[in-house]
């Protein structure tokens, strides 16, 4: 058998872990949710839970996958043979990710597309995100061209694919988003009733804490969105932590290139931040950050880039590719964690295994598109959300199985196997790992309570 893939540095490692944990959600519900509750508060809250719950459980998969050298499908069971299921399950998770996170990724083409060719003032029209996912080839269309790149660069493997295009899109994805972040705190707008708001005003709603009317329920409320956020921020309990672990150099020092990923996920997310509250606050006023998702990403912010003129249309462009960038280097690692699953238990080819999965997340990709137009329905969730195939989908791996894992890995971890497993994996080579006591208590107790909260909660039973 061929020799495992490993990254060429810890460089590579890191800016490939910190491109599949900037996505989507750094962009659209990070800044959303913290000029929500309560600005600064919700940030040293995030900080802190950052620190303890997000570093425990990231340092738990890239660790599981260093010492076993194999992808989740038959890592967990490398870690112990009553936990095979939770293998599968961890497989399952991106199989069922992937179709719709193309899909998206299709979106967010389309509207890179429609800025670069000038053509972004049309975006503003109403009803034009609606007409777009409603209609029947354009969707799918850009679906496709989504779904081939990734599959291109997973193709490629570790060093020719994930490395290579993660140190070319991270740096820039890092350089855009300073370039924009800083202009949008020189801007200011006089609306219709002649007041003036300025960027830095924005700001100001982000990042300083509001404790005005503070109650328990709006400071837990506060802590289960950061800590919901933080979870899917990290790309955490699908198996791509572990797939990516898994081609670390025994030699890498893991301590490090942990919190490396960990700085670089945060700091972007508090760009985005800084880039969006100012920018949607100036032109909306404090209604517009009521908005997040796809109605902050599509509807609002095109709208808000057209009434800027020209620059608007620059800076549209800019902003639609950055966010291209940033669901690439997290598709790439989705697929990366389906096929190298797929190569691990079946002595597949990467070819072969990168064939298959892209048969399968095409099948189902084209009928989430179509969940929009031919396949329409409606239903409600148990937290209140109206369904489509997509957000189905996204309930089912994100709300359910999410959770279910990560709770399954603490139980495998802290109590079948011990934190031991975990902390002699990361001090093989005498590194030093000052939290190596938080981590015992946190991978143990303290973890397993806050997930089992955050199941019932993002199930919608509580
Ligand atoms: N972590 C990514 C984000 O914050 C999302 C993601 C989800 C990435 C699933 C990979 C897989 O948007």
């Amino acid at each position: 058998m061929a020799e495992r893939s490993s990254f060429n540095g810890s460089i590579g490692f890191v800016l490939a872990a910190a491109g599949s944990a900037v996505g989507l959600g750094n962009i659209w519900r990070f800044p959303y949710l913290a000029s929500k509750d309560g600005g600064g508060l919700f940030l040293v809250i995030y900080l802190i839970l950052a620190l303890t719950f997000g570093f425990t459980l990231l340092t738990t998969e890239i660790a599981i996958g260093r010492k076993t050298k194999k992808s989740p499908l038959s890592a967990y069971r490398r870690i112990h043979p009553r936990f095979q299921n939770l293998g599968i399950i961890a497989c399952i998770i991106p199989m069922i990710i992937l179709p719709y996170y193309c899909v998206i990724g299709g979106w967010v083409m389309k509207y890179a597309v429609d800025f670069i060719s000038l053509k972004g003032a049309e975006t503003a029209s109403d009803g034009y995100f609606t007409n777009f996912i409603t209609s029947t080839t354009q969707p799918i269309t850009y679906t496709v061209i989504f779904l081939v790149i990734t599959a291109f660069i997973i193709f490629r493997g570790v060093n020719k694919g994930i490395e290579k295009y993660s140190k070319i899109l991270m740096p820039l994805l890092l350089i855009l988003i300073i370039g924009i972040a800083v202009f949008s705190l020189t801007i200011s707008h006089t609306d219709s009733n002649g007041s003036t708001r300025t960027g830095l005003e924005g700001l100001k709603v982000f990042i300083i804490p509001d404790f005005q009317g503070l109650t328990i329920e709006k400071f837990s409320i506060t802590l289960m969105d950061a800590m919901g956020q933080l979870f899917y921020s990290l790309s955490i309990a699908m198996g791509i932590m572990i797939s990516y672990g898994s081609y670390v150099k025994d030699k890498d020092n893991l301590v490090e290139s942990i919190n490396r990923i960990e700085i670089f996920d945060t700091v972007v997310a508090f760009l985005a931040g800084m880039m969006i509250v100012p920018v949607v606050y100036v032109f909306s006023g404090y209604e517009g950050l009521n908005s997040s998702g796809p109605g902050l990403m599509f509807i609002n912010i095109p709208k808000i880039f057209s009434s800027m003129g020209v620059i608007g249309i620059v800076l549209g462009a800019v902003f639609f590719l950055m966010v291209l960038f940033a669901a690439i280097t997290s598709a790439m690692s989705i697929l990366e964690a389906i096929v190298s699953s797929f190569m691990d238990k079946y002595g597949i080819s990467r070819k072969k295994a990168v064939l298959i999965e892209f048969s399968i997340g095409l099948f189902l990709a084209i009928l989430v598109c179509l969940g929009y137009n031919a396949l329409y329905f409606e239903i409600s969730l148990p937290n209140g959300v109206k369904a489509q195939i997509l957000d189905l989908m996204d309930y089912f791996s994100n709300n359910i199985l999410m959770p279910i894992t990560a709770i399954a890995t603490c139980v495998l971890i802290g109590w079948v196997r011990g934190p031991k497993t975990i902390i002699e994996e990361v001090t093989k080579n005498n590194e030093s790992f000052s939290r190596k006591g938080l981590y015992r208590i946190m991978i143990k107790y303290i973890c397993p309570i806050l997930l089992i909260v955050l199941l019932l909660k993002s199930a919608g039973i509580i």
